[in-house]
């Protein structure tokens, strides 16, 4: 079977969810591709340096619209444990597919202007399709960071001991992550968040996130199919235990801790 007649049934929830735009997301696939471009070449080293300086800046600034950052490293560098492939249509596909359709729905709404997590957390019950996006968005410009080459190993003192004090130790921390990814009900994700001060484990379905459960991300597994079945198939355990045990990039964790804690 080639690659593009492989419809995931990510895909397939996908493209119900945005049926209400009548757009067809592998037609806005294409459109956002050359979208992307012309926007990138209205100052691409500006937008460059976005991406490499703070590649999350679209969670903090206020940018008109959202835009599809680079990869913070090679398509196949997260090999065995991701392919290149998974990456190829995750980041390039899926990723970009958000941010279209973010866009697209974010014209002549309210939160027009407005920061990437206050758009997410505003457009929260009240505009599903934008938060649906929108959210996705935010949660995919943090997951690859949450990762890279190398990962996983030693835990930054600080987030050790958080993680500690708040679910008991590193070891039940990796089984309640893993655990909540498994349990997770059809698409969603599974998280480390800070709430009241604290560490905790918790998973969210579709696009949302602990932003809209009065907490802070600073870790998120992606347990959408379209996330590990090219890799794993139905064996979303072992894909998660991959992740945390070889993907995670703590550092990144750890700045997200500093962040939250502040
Ligand atoms: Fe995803």
């Amino acid at each position: 079977m080639s690659l593009i007649q492989y419809p995931t049934i990510d895909q397939q929830q996908n493209e119900a969810r945005l049926a209400h735009t009548n757009k067809s997301p592998r037609r806005e696939f294409l459109k956002g591709l050359s979208a992307t471009a012309v926007a990138l070449s209205v100052n691409p080293a500006q937008a460059q340096a976005q991406v490499i300086k703070n590649p999350t800046n679209q969670t903090e600034s206020k940018p008109m619209t959202f835009t599809l950052p680079d990869l913070p490293y090679a398509h196949d560098a997260l090999q065995p444990y991701m392919s290149k492939e998974t990456l190829e249509y995750h980041h390039d596909k899926h990723h970009l597919a958000y941010v279209t359709n973010g866009n697209n729905l974010l014209k002549g709404t309210e939160w027009e202007g407005k920061s990437l997590e206050d758009i997410v957390k505003g457009s929260f019950g009240k505009n599903a399709g934008l938060f649906n996006n929108a959210g996705q968005h935010y949660n995919h410009l943090h997951f690859w960071h949450w990762m890279k080459p190398n990962g996983g190993g030693a835990i930054p003192g600080k987030v050790e001991k958080a993680i500690i004090d708040g679910i008991g130790s590193v070891d039940k921390m990796k089984e309640e992550f893993i655990q909540a990814g498994v349990t997770q009900f059809g698409s969603g994700w599974c998280w480390l968040a800070v709430k009241d001060g604290k560490v905790i484990v918790t998973k969210t379905a579709n696009g949302e996130s602990p932003l809209v459960q009065g907490a802070t991300p600073i870790l998120g597994c992606d347990v959408w199919e379209h996330s590990y079945y090219i890799d794993y198939r139905n064996r979303r355990p072992d894909y998660l235990k991959a992740f945390i045990e070889n993907l995670v990039n703590w550092a990144y964790v750890e700045e997200m801790y500093e962040a939250a804690i502040k």
